[in-house]
């Protein structure tokens, strides 16, 4: 017999508004990302427009214009997708490898083994390259272990977050994958638009990026760039990849021709158009040596306050800066205590006992420096821990100085 009860519709949770929950004061975003956004950024991610309108239609045009400004590149093969830079990473793994694809894996930390990792789980043969702990893949190594595993595919990241180490020697690298016909995809999630990153003068097939760190822009919409080589593997390819949202022959619908494969995720599109806008107009050139400058100025004040950088400088990232925490300290005792005591937020480490500032974007301005760098030595004071606050201000500020003059 037909059930015609009406099922009980179970009440409604009691909720705190988010005015309850966030800070009365927002928390400066001096983490390893999400870092914070311009104005300009906020407000377009205000807007809600039709994902297939005229006025998509433009500025999807000018997303991937920008986009080949801030990749260095001419091929016109750019994609957003809708998720972190994780899905960006694999989308370009999964359009480019799968089960009969020997890869070739640079592992310098935690992001470049999920390159790995994504590899392994679409059954590629994976090789790994693990750089020694704090150090960048040297050249000689990189080149044999070509040789010896003879791979299609090489995956590498320009700056390793998790332990902030900087494979310096990308450009070489990249080059060297290319003359023994790898195609080369490389992780700038937390590098884009902080450094220099020459797509076509370096030879790599794929390039991908998140908005939240360099670009400073939201979480949530990322960038992915193929390059001619890259893109023609993938039209010619004689399989289907398994991931229907991140297959790029699908995402070309929406990217290239104006039509549907998914709703797009239009506000942050919005926000990512203003955050290229506004890389556009500072000029790549001024934005890298902002990003240097600052970086530099805070790496001088943390040693002057008399705490220690984790990696040593040959091999040391600027776009997140790694600082190792006392003995008797834990990194999340210090995260907290900044965040609660002070309003500034770092990062812990994926498992190190460090602490990470990041260098990306908005946040290097020098306010911004002058606040972090205050808050974690008052930190650090609080914790019973030596340090010497006047004496790493004033490297600060001097540093900072001492960069303008001579730039
Ligand atoms: C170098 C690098 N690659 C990949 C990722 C993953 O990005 P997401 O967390 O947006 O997926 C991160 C995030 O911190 C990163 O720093």
């Amino acid at each position: 017999m037909e059930d015609t009860t009406t099922p009980e519709i179970f009440s409604a949770p009691t909720i705190a508004s988010l005015n309850d929950i966030l800070p009365a004061e927002p928390l400066l975003m001096m983490g390893a990302g999400p870092v914070p956004v311009p104005d300009l950024v906020a407000n377009a991610n205000r807007n809600v427009i039709n994902h297939l309108g005229a006025t998509m239609s433009r500025i999807i045009g000018q997303v991937k214009e920008m986009s080949q400004y801030v990749f260095q590149t001419r091929s016109p093969w750019i994609m957003g997708v809708a998720g972190p830079g994780s899905a960006a990473m694999e989308m370009a793994i999964a359009n480019l490898v799968t089960r009969d694809t020997r890869v070739l894996c640079v592992c310098n930390g935690y992001f470049s083994h999920r390159m790995a990792e994504m590899c392994q789980r679409l059954g590629a043969d994976v090789g790994i390259l693990q750089s020694e702990e704090k150090s960048q893949i040297d050249v000689d190594r990189f080149v044999a272990a070509i040789e010896k595993f003879e791979p299609d595919c090489i995956t590498i990241v320009q700056g390793e977050t998790s332990n902030t180490t900087f494979n310096r020697q990308l450009p070489a690298l990249a080059r060297e994958a290319k003359k023994k016909g790898c195609i080369t995809i490389v992780d700038a999630v937390c590098t884009l638009s902080t450094m220099p990153l020459q797509m076509d003068d370096w030879g790599i097939d794929a390039v991908i990026t998140g908005g939240q760190k360099g670009l400073s822009s939201i979480p949530g919409v990322s960038l992915v760039a193929f390059s001619e080589r890259a893109w023609d593997r993938i039209q010619n390819r004689t399989w289907t990849p398994s991931h229907w949202c991140l297959d790029a022959l699908l995402a070309e619908n929406f990217w290239h021709k104006g039509s549907y494969h998914y709703t797009a995720p239009v506000s942050g599109v919005l926000a990512l158009h203003e955050a290229l806008r506004l890389i556009c107009l500072e000029g790549l050139q001024a934005r890298f040596l902002r990003h240097e400058r600052c970086s530099r100025a805070l790496q001088n004040g943390v040693q002057a306050m008399g705490l220690k950088l984790y990696v040593p400088e040959e091999s040391r990232l600027n776009s997140v800066i790694g600082i190792e925490a006392p003995e008797t300290l834990s990194n999340r005792t210090i995260c907290a205590t900044m965040s609660e005591k002070y309003q500034v937020e770092i990062s812990g480490s994926f498992g190190l006992p460090i602490v990470r500032i990041g260098q990306m974007g908005e946040q290097c301005r020098a306010q911004n420096l002058f606040r972090t760098l205050h808050a974690l030595g008052c930190t650090m004071r609080d914790l019973g821990i030596t340090v010497d606050i006047p004496r790493g201000m004033g490297e600060l500020e001097s540093s900072l100085i001492g960069a303008k003059t001579q730039g």
